[in-house]
């Protein structure tokens, strides 16, 4: 018995050594921790339980019979993230270069099976030199079988993808399809065609990180939701975006203890809007004092920053925050920030998490790169996510609500549940100045009537009682009072039921 239990400890070692001290090191050089390092952070101590330690390739060519580590350069199993079941995967770079064989993607396969019939998010860290070359078609089936795996699992499990290494080519896909993927500067990056091969085609001379690094898909593609400066900081944030999330999409995210006063009063809320309509403020401040505990986590940063998305928690649930940003393009809403807020809204409606707007926008962004780039298509995205979407929906308009841009953010008329507006709030087809324009054309060479007329018009529509008048603003709050009307708004919803008529799935504008 006791050289049987010897020998279970020597293999279990030998499983653990991946590929060996040189290659540890190498990958220490670099400032990357190991496979197992990283799931010993992400996960609480003593808590992995690991799947398919022995696992072995079956590759017979180019001599990789004489090679076959335990493992086959994944680690799969399943853990828990402050006491919540997560499954996980974590590539190791030391076996193979982390590449992906049939053998491994069967591993990563059964995890995410059992994650989506038990009902808990998936955490796959990449880490790999993309599909193993020794195996050929073997290696490109076991990507798809993982492809098709994302698919079924999106809208059922979250799933989030962390970037510690290199993912190139198809390999990209996967990550592509999860919910949420975090990458580290300077170690890792993605791209479907590598600087040689761009350099190939089209003679553009570019570098790795220039081409896919964590910088480029946070700021330019926003194929990536946040950049972090290693790995220990991305596998904290990874928790702390986990505490947020329910475990699927039939359960409701998590309620956490809180040490904040519901009905807090924020008197400098009262000041937040300057007294000229065309200075910006910084909308950040005003979530940051919504939120319990002054806590935001913010999705997508760097990206579309006319538009703020993130979560926050209100009496310690969960609620999706979409805020224009007056600090840039005066938060306006164009191609970027309507992507960006839609995919963000479309999350927290299928995974039943409350959405709050804070509106302050002037309208779409004008010009030929918006239209020439189909900005009305991917405006139709946000219109499309917070029309079809279920979830508690709570509406606060800050300062200006004006055209499309009014009915897209979350109106009344889009199902909202609660629309509050500020006295500040400007609801109207457009700015006054703009709209004397053009209904008094002809008075434009006599600037004191021009001027009346604005005056006019701005006593009449900007402000919130016209809408409020017909019902389309249930109140207007004092800013003071915000978060506690938010919270009593969100308390009493949170036994809505709504539900959209039966389809097999719907044709949103992609
Ligand atoms: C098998 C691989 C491998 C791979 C790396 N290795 N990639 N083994 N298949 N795809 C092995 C190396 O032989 C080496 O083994 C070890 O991993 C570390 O690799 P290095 O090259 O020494 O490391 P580094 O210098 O850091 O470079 C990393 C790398 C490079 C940039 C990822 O290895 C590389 O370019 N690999 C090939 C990438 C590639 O073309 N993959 C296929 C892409 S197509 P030893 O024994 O020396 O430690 C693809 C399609 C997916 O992925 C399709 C899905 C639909």
């Amino acid at each position: 018995m006791k050289d049987i239990l010897g020998e279970l400890e020597a293999r279990r070692d030998a499983a653990r050594a991946g590929g060996g001290q040189r290659r540890i090191e190498a990958q220490h050089a670099k400032g990357k921790l190991t496979a197992r390092e990283r799931l010993e952070l992400l996960l609480d101590e003593g808590s992995f339980e690991e799947f398919d330690m022995f696992v072995a390739h079956r590759c017979t060519d180019f001599g990789m019979q004489q090679d076959r580590p335990a493992g086959d350069g994944v680690v799969t199993g399943w853990g828990t993230v402050n006491g919540r079941m997560v499954y996980v995967f974590s590539q190791d770079f030391t076996v193979f270069g982390g590449s992906l064989s049939e053998t491994h993607a069967q591993k990563i396969c059964k995890i995410m099976d059992l994650a989506v019939q038990n009902g808990a998010p998936v955490i796959g860290i990449n880490d790999s030199g993309g599909a193993r070359i020794q195996e050929g078609v073997a290696s490109l089936a076991g990507y798809a079988e993982v492809f098709q795996r994302n698919i079924m699992a999106s809208g059922v499990v979250p799933q989030i993808s962390l970037i510690m290494g290199p993912c190139a080519g198809g390999a990209v896909y996967s990550p592509a399809m999860t919910d949420f993927i975090f990458m580290v500067k300077d170690t890792s990056y993605m791209f479907v065609t590598g600087p040689d091969v761009v350099k190939t085609v089209t003679n553009e001379v570019v570098t790795a990180e220039e081409l896919g690094g964590a910088s480029t898909h946070t700021r330019k593609s926003s194929v990536a939701d946040g950049a972090f400066d290693n790995d220990v900081e991305a596998l904290a944030e990874a928790r702390r975006l986990i505490d947020l999330l329910p475990l699927n999409n039939r359960d409701k995210a998590p309620v956490r203890p809180f040490f904040d006063d519901v009905a807090r009063e924020e008197p400098s809320l009262d000041t937040l809007i300057p007294d000229n309509a065309h200075t910006p403020y910084d909308m950040k401040e005003l979530i940051l004092k919504l939120a319990d505990e002054g806590d935001f986590f913010e999705i997508q940063a760097d990206f579309a920053r006319n538009i703020v998305t993130g979560f926050i928690r209100l009496e310690g649930s969960t609620v999706g925050v979409v805020a224009n940003q007056p600090m840039v393009l005066a938060g306006c809403l164009d191609i970027d920030s309507s992507r960006k807020a839609a995919r963000f809204v479309r999350f927290c409606d299928a995974f039943e998490i409350p959405i709050l707007t804070l509106v302050d926008v002037p309208g779409f962004l004008p010009g030929t790169s918006q239209e020439y780039g189909g900005v009305i298509k991917h405006g139709a995205k946000l219109l499309f996510a917070y029309g079809e979407a279920t979830v508690p929906k709570v509406t606060v308009i800050t300062r200006k609500a004006y055209g499309g841009a009014y009915d897209v953010m979350s109106s009344k008329h889009l199902r909202g549940d609660f629309n509050y507006a500020w006295p500040t709030a400007e609801i109207a087809v457009m700015g006054a100045k703009g709209a004397t324009e053009i209904l008094y054309r002809s008075e434009l060479g006599d600037p004191q009537k021009i001027a009346a007329r604005t005056g006019d018009y701005e006593a009449r529509f900007a402000n919130p009682f016209v809408a409020a008048e017909r019902g389309f603003i249930d109140e207007v709050i004092t800013p003071r009072s915000t978060r506690r009307r938010i919270c009593r708004a969100f308390a009493s919803l949170r036994t809505k039921k709504q539900a959209n008529p039966w389809k097999k799935h719907n044709n949103i504008p992609l």
